[in-house]
């Protein structure tokens, strides 16, 4: 077995062993401890739009092409694996492996996709749009609402307004700081030119090519951010951002992994100082950018125009 294999079994075990303790019981929800993705196909029976606007992304059309690609032959091998598509290392990031059953084997069927960024569905997508037997969404009442969130949010579900944890999963990714992925493993990928881009900023990155706005249901617009909402996003992705660089940045001392982590927790940082006068939170945060802290945040800048504070820094034209 693989070194990266049985860190992650590592980390399964552990999730398995905090989620029993949470749930008080071994034996109350067998599921959630073997979650796995179900695959875009299945979200798209409701969401076309969503899928639409995927269908047009990086994410969906690398799937095809990248093993081609030279320089990821060059890197598949710097691991110590022969393809792509066979590497559980490239598969971290990559592919989306999805299974047709709990215990069925995982089979690559997209790059990044839905279940990326929204969490493993296996056990959130019965509930997530359930509003009661004969219930329909604008006849659900408020408590049956708020209960069906909570499950599926303890289900897994990254839900879009805890735009934090959605954008811990960009930043995983985009930051090479998965923390399944070995420090040998990333040395290997940065020697043989794998990019890592500590510039990558969540309002320049998801509002251009990837963005899907569709709700409240609408599925003719894709509704664009104001400068208000984007100042939002723009402190929670920085704040996401520090919190990734600073778990990664003490992983390896790879001199080109630890600059791009330097430099990820530098730009973040500065961004940050920007609203620490209309954010108490960010003070709090910034001494220690922890994930509880992350979230408090992110919940402190909801619905406010921090556009003054970082107007400056949003960016004019989107990836
Ligand atoms: C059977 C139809 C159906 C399927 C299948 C489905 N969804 Fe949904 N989804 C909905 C509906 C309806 C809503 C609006 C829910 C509401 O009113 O709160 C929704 C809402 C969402 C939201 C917005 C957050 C929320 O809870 O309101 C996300 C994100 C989402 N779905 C992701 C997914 C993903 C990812 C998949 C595939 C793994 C998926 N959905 C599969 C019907 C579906
Ligand atoms: C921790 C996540 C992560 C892992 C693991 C990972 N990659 Fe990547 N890879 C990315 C991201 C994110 C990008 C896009 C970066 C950018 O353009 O800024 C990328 C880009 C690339 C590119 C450049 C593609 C282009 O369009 O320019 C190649 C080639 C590549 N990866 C190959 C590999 C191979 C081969 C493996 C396995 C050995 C691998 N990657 C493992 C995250 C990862
Ligand atoms: C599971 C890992 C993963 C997650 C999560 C992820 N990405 Fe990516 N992303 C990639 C990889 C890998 C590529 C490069 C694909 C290629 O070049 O072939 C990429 C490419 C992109 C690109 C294209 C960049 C370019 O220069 O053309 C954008 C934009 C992007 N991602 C935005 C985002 C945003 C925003 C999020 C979070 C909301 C996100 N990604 C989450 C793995 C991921
Ligand atoms: C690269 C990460 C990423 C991928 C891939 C992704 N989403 Fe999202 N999704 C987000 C982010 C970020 C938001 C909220 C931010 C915003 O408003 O732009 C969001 C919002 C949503 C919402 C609520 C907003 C709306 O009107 O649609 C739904 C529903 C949703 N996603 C479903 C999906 C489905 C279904 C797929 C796959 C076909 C998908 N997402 C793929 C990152 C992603």
């Amino acid at each position: 077995m693989r070194k990266v294999e049985i860190a992650r079994l590592r980390t399964v075990f552990w999730t398995a062993i905090v989620a029993g303790l949470l749930l008080g019981s071994f034996g109350v929800s067998n599921s959630a401890f073997a979650a796995f993705k179900v695959g875009a196909k299945k979200c798209q029976e409701c969401h076309t739009a969503e899928a639409k606007v995927w269908e047009g992304t990086k994410h969906f059309k690398s799937y095809k092409a990248i093993h081609k690609d030279k320089r990821a032959k060059k890197i598949v091998k710097a691991v110590g694996d022969k393809r792509m598509k066979k590497s559980a290392t490239c598969a971290l990031c990559h592919y989306t492996a999805a299974q047709k059953k709990a215990g069925a084997k995982a089979k690559l069927v997209s790059g990044p996709s839905c279940e990326s960024c929204h969490g493993a569905a296996s056990d959130w997508i019965a509930v997530h749009n359930d509003y009661g037997k004969g219930v329909k969404r604008d006849g659900e009442s408020a408590d049956h609402k708020a209960a069906r969130i909570e499950k599926s949010i303890a289900a897994g579900m990254v839900r879009p307004d805890r735009l934090y944890d959605v954008a811990a999963n960009c930043m995983s990714c985009h930051g090479l700081a998965n923390p399944e992925l070995d420090a040998k493993a990333a040395a290997a990928m940065l020697d043989n030119e794998h990019p890592l881009n500590p510039d990558f900023e969540l309002v320049k990155y998801s509002q251009g090519t990837v963005r899907h706005r569709f709700y409240p249901p609408d599925v003719t617009a894709n509704k664009k951010m104001t400068p208000a909402e984007m100042s939002q996003m723009y402190v929670v992705g920085q704040a996401a951002a520090l919190t990734s660089a600073m778990a990664a940045v003490s992983k390896s001392d790879h001199p080109k992994y630890k600059a791009a982590q330097d430099k990820r927790i530098a730009n973040a940082k500065a961004a940050l100082e920007l609203v620490k006068g209309q954010v108490p939170e960010a003070t709090a945060f910034l001494s220690d950018p922890s994930v509880a802290n992350g979230r408090a945040l992110a919940a402190a800048v909801k619905g406010k125009d921090l556009s003054g504070a970082v107007g400056g820094k949003l960016p004019k034209d989107f990836k």
